[in-house]
């Protein structure tokens, strides 16, 4: 049976910290807390949008988690410098092991998409800029039907675009909420924890399989 792989983008592939060298020059010492909060706030927005049924393309709960973490730390930019960092957003880096974890499950027939919140437009100029968008067959975003993750019709979606099967798609991401998301909606799931300071939600609902790094998962998926 071929083995699905849905990567998540943003914080799995794709380091959303990326921006703290950019907002070094413009916040000094408070970048890298800023950053943080962004990124948390972004995805509160994304969950809230879901359940209120009111979407609006990732791209804006990054600019809108932006505008709220100005405020949030008293830093007063100029749209100049917010379009700025969002244009960064735009062309962020992969992680260090991803393009080696790839090369490995592909060399080995895997199945591998993209799978993530943001748009497919934004997810393929993220790969490209990153040098990583040949591995993978295809780009599945949440954009087609208009909601967020961890919606379980988001995984269901992603199932029907990839023509895969639950018990053969795994979800590979960093985020604990995706992970659990994927597991309750009838996938597998890998948890990659690329930090030991990393904390997954006590929830009962535990990774298939946890990672350091995505070298390490073609060794596991074996195994499994
Ligand atoms: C994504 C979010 C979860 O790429 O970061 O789907």
């Amino acid at each position: 049976m071929t083995v699905t792989l849905a990567f998540d983008v943003y914080g799995t592939l794709i380091d959303t910290h990326g921006v703290v060298s950019e907002l070094q020059g413009l916040i000094g010492n408070k970048a890298k807390d800023f950053s943080h909060t962004w990124r948390e706030k972004q995805l509160e927005y994304s969950f809230r949008r879901g359940l209120m049924q009111n979407y609006e393309p990732f791209s804006v709960c990054t600019s809108n988690a932006l505008d709220y973490t100005c405020l949030f730390y008293g830093v007063d930019l100029t749209s100049q410098q917010k379009n700025n960092l969002l244009e960064c957003y735009r062309s962020l880096p992969a992680f260090e092991d991803v393009k080696i974890g790839l090369e490995k499950l592909k060399a080995s027939n895997y199945r591998l998409f993209a799978f993530s919140n943001g748009t497919a437009d934004a997810v393929n100029e993220l790969l490209v800029t990153a040098g990583i968008r040949d591995y993978f067959h295809g780009v599945v975003s949440v954009d087609d039907i208009k909601s967020f993750k961890p919606n379980p019709a988001v995984y269901s979606h992603f199932l029907r675009v990839s023509e895969a099967k639950g018990n053969s798609a795994w979800l590979i991401s960093s985020n604990p909420f995706d992970v659990i998301g994927a597991i309750s909606a009838g996938m597998r799931a890998a948890w990659v924890k690329r930090s030991k300071s990393s904390i997954y939600d006590p929830w009962g609902i535990d990774p298939t399989t946890t990672i350091e790094s995505l070298v390490e998962l073609h060794e596991k998926l074996a195994n499994k």
